[in-house]
């Protein structure tokens, strides 16, 4: 078994006895363990609350993290206890739910678990490989699309995300979304998100969302979007 798929089984069996490891092995993607069945867990994060800073303060990295995302597990659990939605599996349960309180807080907790996947210590730079042509090919360039993304999501009016998405085929599309709108609502595979509602930047901006947006694109996690990428074209 290659060192990474261990590191990865290991981190989806929830194990809490490699926390040192989570912490200072390479990250590893989070969703696959967001995936587990009633009680639904918040996965670990790969890397420490102060480690995504100055981008994200620890303090901020603790509100959102130990308060809000925590919080939508929670209610997730109470509202789906003794329920059908109990024995799928998280990404299951947001493709399935209609509109209300057992959708809001699925895919609010699925699409967190996502979006600590999409940044890391010392990320940034530029995307690589078929993901990069990709970006050349639907948008123009990295820039072109570094400049949409940013603009798409500072505009999205009042709490959302910005999502870069992709089809079966690989065409790439900017979903910026409202509240808990995901991607896996409109038959498109996520590649990448920035969490804007004000809970993710408040602390550390304040009202400054253009800030906290110019700021992502410093820990932005290439590879992981990459990896995405693949599964969505496989
Ligand atoms: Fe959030």
């Amino acid at each position: 078994m290659q060192r990474r798929e261990f590191l990865t089984g290991t981190l989806a069996a929830g194990s809490g006895l490699v926390l040192g490891a989570r912490l200072s092995a390479e990250p590893q993607p989070l969703t696959t363990q967001g995936e587990s069945k009633m009680p639904f867990q918040q996965p670990p994060l790969t890397y420490a609350k102060s480690a995504l800073a100055p981008f994200l303060s620890e303090e901020q990295m603790m509100y959102h993290y130990d308060k809000h995302h925590a919080t939508y597990f929670k209610n997730l659990n109470g509202l789906v206890e003794g329920k059908p939605e109990a024995a799928l599996p998280l990404r299951e349960v947001v493709a399935q739910a209609a509109a209300g309180p057992v959708f809001n807080n699925a895919a609010q907790a699925w699409n967190h678990s996502f979006y600590w996947d999409c940044m890391m210590p010392h990320g940034g730079g530029q995307p690589k490989g078929d993901l990069a042509a990709a970006i050349k090919r639907d948008f123009g360039g990295y820039d072109d699309f570094k400049k949409a993304m940013s603009e798409l999501s500072v505009k999205v009016f009042g709490s959302g995300w910005g999502w870069l998405a992709a089809d079966k085929q690989g065409k790439l599309e900017i979903m910026p979304l409202g509240n808990a709108d995901t991607p896996l609502k409109h038959g498109k595979e996520p590649l990448l998100t920035i969490d804007v509602w004000e809970h993710a930047y408040y602390v550390d901006y304040r009202n400054e969302r253009p800030r906290y947006v110019d700021g992502f694109w410093n820990v932005v996690n290439w590879d992981f979007a990459e990896k995405c990428f693949q599964a969505a074209v496989k």
